[in-house]
């Protein structure tokens, strides 16, 4: 049988009980498909603050390296805001993260499906069915990770610099994964860049460019950023595949998080090169911590339990377990269960806590 390492950092907020009920639909996942996890629970974010006196200890990051794939929760919290920006949780245990497992691709799924659109900010008349977008993010280069930095004194004045910088090799990578994965949907790639006052998106662009041959089925087509920020809130069933720079897919992701309806939908992986060709990945959910509703029981566990079916897909590449979960989440919002940030009072509508949308999804697995 086979069977993986999973490193489990729940983290702070919301995280805990959201993590939870993921748990138990991946242990239903396991009893249903013939797999195995072998999970180790560590502290991260304010959790490994309190607990061992940083964001990401030595033991968590110990045990992530032992690992196929690390399940992350959610980091931060009101407790931990007066700490210096670069010790806070999410900064603190995410970056470090990222950088140190080289986790460069991060896939962003904006599914609205079609009994939520009533949830989405944007007008229902513009998005009949509701839509699905991917958004690849480049997450080790640019504004991020670029060097040099400063902030201080120069020529008599307080200066602070960031640096945006992309070797081709990065950006080659993550236009592989980008196309690859519109290969494996609608075959429509929109690489976002500001290639008319960036030098570095000119690169981008060229890059771009020069590997679509590679992928003749794939229709690529280039949106500036400010356009491509509009284009998503006037029009976002345009859109198939997104691939865009760090910071750019920092901003669009927040955009198209909250265009899909709630935060409480949304996975998110970021992959990294694993063991025989698969991925080693990170796989949360895009939104927070959620402090405000932490430990009422009241949280969307839905991003969470998707995440993980994320993490079964690109690391452990039991795709038919992957592929149940989803359909599974896509039953229990197509039967009316509705957790507190989905609800419209729409008749027909199922209230249902944290562990109540848990147990939906694993009788519809
Ligand atoms: C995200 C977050 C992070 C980022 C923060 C918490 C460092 O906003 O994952 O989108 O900026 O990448
Ligand atoms: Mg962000």
């Amino acid at each position: 049988m086979n069977t993986y390492k999973i490193a489990v950092l729940a983290g702070d907020g919301i995280g805990p009980e959201v993590m939870e009920q993921a748990l138990r639909v991946l242990d239903a996942a396991e009893a249903k498909f013939g797999f195995k996890t072998e999970r180790t629970s560590c502290f991260v974010g304010g959790a490994g603050i309190d607990n061992c006196g940083k964001a990401l200890p030595d033991d968590t990051l110990a045990a992530c390296e032992a690992a196929d794939a690390i399940l992350f929760g959610s980091v931060g919290g009101p407790k931990w805001d007066t700490l210096p920006p670069a010790e806070r949780p999410e900064r603190g245990a995410l970056l470090p993260l990222r950088k140190h497992f080289q986790l460069y691709a991060n896939l962003r799924p904006g599914i609205c499906l079609a009994e939520l659109t009533d949830a989405s900010p944007v007008k229902n008349s513009l998005i009949p069915g509701g839509f699905d977008i991917l958004c690849v993010r480049e997450l080790t280069g640019g504004m991020y990770f670029g060097e040099p930095k400063f902030y201080g004194e120069r020529d008599g004045e307080i200066v602070a610099l960031d640096t945006l910088f992309y070797k081709r090799s990065e950006v080659e990578r993550i236009a592989h994964v980008a196309f690859k994965a519109a290969q494996g949907r609608n075959k429509k790639l929109c690489s976002v860049d500001k290639a008319n006052v960036l030098t570095s998106s000119v690169m981008w662009r060229e890059v771009m460019n020069e590997i679509a041959p590679q992928y003749p089925d794939v229709e690529l087509t280039h949106m500036y950023v400010d356009n491509a920020a509009m284009q998503l809130v006037r029009n976002p069933k345009q859109f198939d595949v997104m691939v865009t720079e760090n910071t750019f897919g920092d901003i669009l992701t927040d955009e198209m998080a909250i265009i899909c309806g709630s935060l409480g939908m949304l996975p998110s992986a970021s992959l990294g090169k694993g063991k025989d060709g698969a991925f080693f990945g990170l796989y949360e959910p895009s939104g927070g911590s959620a402090p405000d509703i932490a430990g009422k029981g009241i949280a969307n566990p839905i991003a969470q339990i998707l995440s993980m079916g994320m993490m079964l897909r690109y690391t452990c590449g039991e795709t038919a377990a992957a592929d149940a979960i989803d359909a599974a989440v896509r039953k229990v919002i197509a039967a009316g269960y509705r957790t507190g940030d989905l609800a419209t009072g729409a008749a027909g509508e199922i209230r249902v806590g944290t562990a109540g949308m848990g147990d939906a999804v694993i009788a519809a697995l």
